[in-house]
């Protein structure tokens, strides 16, 4: 059996399960509950018998020492992580309990655990790490995509927090051995995302009428890979990434966020159109920019395209009309995420913002 832990979350939830509808092997899931956490992205697995969900933290040596002698996992996923930029600005700790300490804590339990294995076990055994491009820091509109090989130059608390849980994977790997692999991937978009992310954010507030609030000009550039695809890509470093190796994931749709919202208005115009007429674009409201805002990131996918034959196979197209139906036909689902804690966060986040 595997172990991942944030499994509740959004790229988690996806990774479970289509682990389930792949094979047989079961999957424990450690996932803390924190406000981007919902038990019912599982509800499809939730009564499988190969599924079992374990609330805690995977700060809890204790916990996780158990969980890893009783059930003896051959390899570690690690989702779990605080992952919004905007609230590591507003509240940077969390994230460094979480990323930084929480990942610690984490590795120390699976070294003890990976030394305890038999050896055929032990050189079977995988951590591996999921992380983000942002540890690259930002890109001018000419130069190259990030490689593997870029310097880290981390900008944001959250980006700064996945970055020291990068070096200390790394580490465990350098100084103690210990079979790990890590993944840094570029902006995923898809079903069950919590609304404080771009994409979901802007088809929630359109869908409701309200402003679409585009931070400065707008003209930021992300590289959007679809969930499912980072999924495959995170297979295929699990089963046949070289230890001790990160390997670059992306989505070779390199979009600003203007192409974005307008590609979400677009398509919100055709499926719901509003009342009165008119597009959603008329929504959209520049905001004041986020502090320390990166400009672009891109991914150079050559190592695992060439290394382990991965590439996305979901054209940006496509995933967002399958996304934005998606939330069409889940309104309840954002309804039971979007409750009295989101609505705080929205009122502190936007409410006093010029022009929104
Ligand atoms: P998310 O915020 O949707 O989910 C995070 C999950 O982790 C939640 O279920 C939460 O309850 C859980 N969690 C938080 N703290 C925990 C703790 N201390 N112990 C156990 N569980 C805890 O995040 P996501 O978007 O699904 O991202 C998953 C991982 O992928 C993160 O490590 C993130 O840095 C990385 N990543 C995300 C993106 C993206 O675009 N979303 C891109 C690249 C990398
Ligand atoms: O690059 C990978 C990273 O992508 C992940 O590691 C992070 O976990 C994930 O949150 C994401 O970070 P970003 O900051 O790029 O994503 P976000 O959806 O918050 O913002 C995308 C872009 O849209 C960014 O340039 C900021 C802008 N934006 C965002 C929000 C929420 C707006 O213009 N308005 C908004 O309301």
């Amino acid at each position: 059996m595997i172990l991942v832990t944030g499994g509740c979350g959004f790229i988690g939830s996806a990774f479970v399960l289509r682990w389930l509808k792949d094979q047989d092997e079961p999957i424990l899931n450690l996932d803390l509950l924190t406000y981007a956490g919902h038990p019912g992205n599982l509800a499809a697995v939730a009564n499988d018998p190969r599924y079992r969900f374990v609330r805690g933290d995977i700060g809890d040596m204790a916990l996780v020492q158990d969980l890893l002698s009783q059930h003896r996992p051959r390899a570690i996923l690690n989702f779990a992580a605080e992952s919004h930029v905007d609230r590591s600005i507003a509240a940077p700790q969390a994230f460094v309990q979480t990323n930084v300490v929480g990942t610690v804590k984490l590795l120390q339990a699976a070294h003890a655990y990976w030394q305890s294995m038999p050896g055929d076990e032990a050189a079977r055994f995988r951590f591996l790490h999921v992380s983000t491009d942002e540890v690259y820091g930002s890109l001018q509109a000419s130069e190259p995509p990030f490689r593997e090989t870029n310097a880290y130059e981390p900008n944001s608390p959250y980006s700064a927090s996945k970055a020291a849980s990068d070096h200390f994977v790394r580490a465990w790997h350098h100084t103690f051995g210990l079979p790990t692999v890590t993944t840094n991937c570029s902006n995923n978009y898809g079903p069950r995302q919590f609304p404080e992310k771009l994409i979901p954010l802007m088809i929630h507030n359109g869908l409701k009428g309200l402003p679409l609030p585009v931070y400065g000009d707008g003209q930021q550039v992300r590289d959007w890979l679809h969930v499912d695809d980072h999924c495959s890509g995170l297979r295929a470093v699990l089963d046949h990434g070289r230890v001790g190796e990160t390997y670059n994931i992306g989505g070779r749709s390199e979009r600003t966020n203007l192409q974005v919202v307008h590609a979400i208005c677009a398509a919100l115009d055709s499926l719901v159109p509003l009342a009165g007429g008119g597009s959603h674009a008329r929504l959209i409201t520049h905001v004041k920019d986020r502090p320390g805002h990166d400009r672009r990131y891109a991914i150079d996918d050559s190592k695992i395209a060439g290394e382990l034959g991965w590439q996305p196979s979901i054209t940006f197209d496509d995933g967002m009309r399958q996304t934005i139906q998606w939330y069409l036909a889940n309104q309840d689902w954002v309804e039971s995420v979007t409750s009295g804690a989101y609505r705080q966060w929205v009122e502190q986040q936007y409410g006093g913002r010029p022009g929104s």
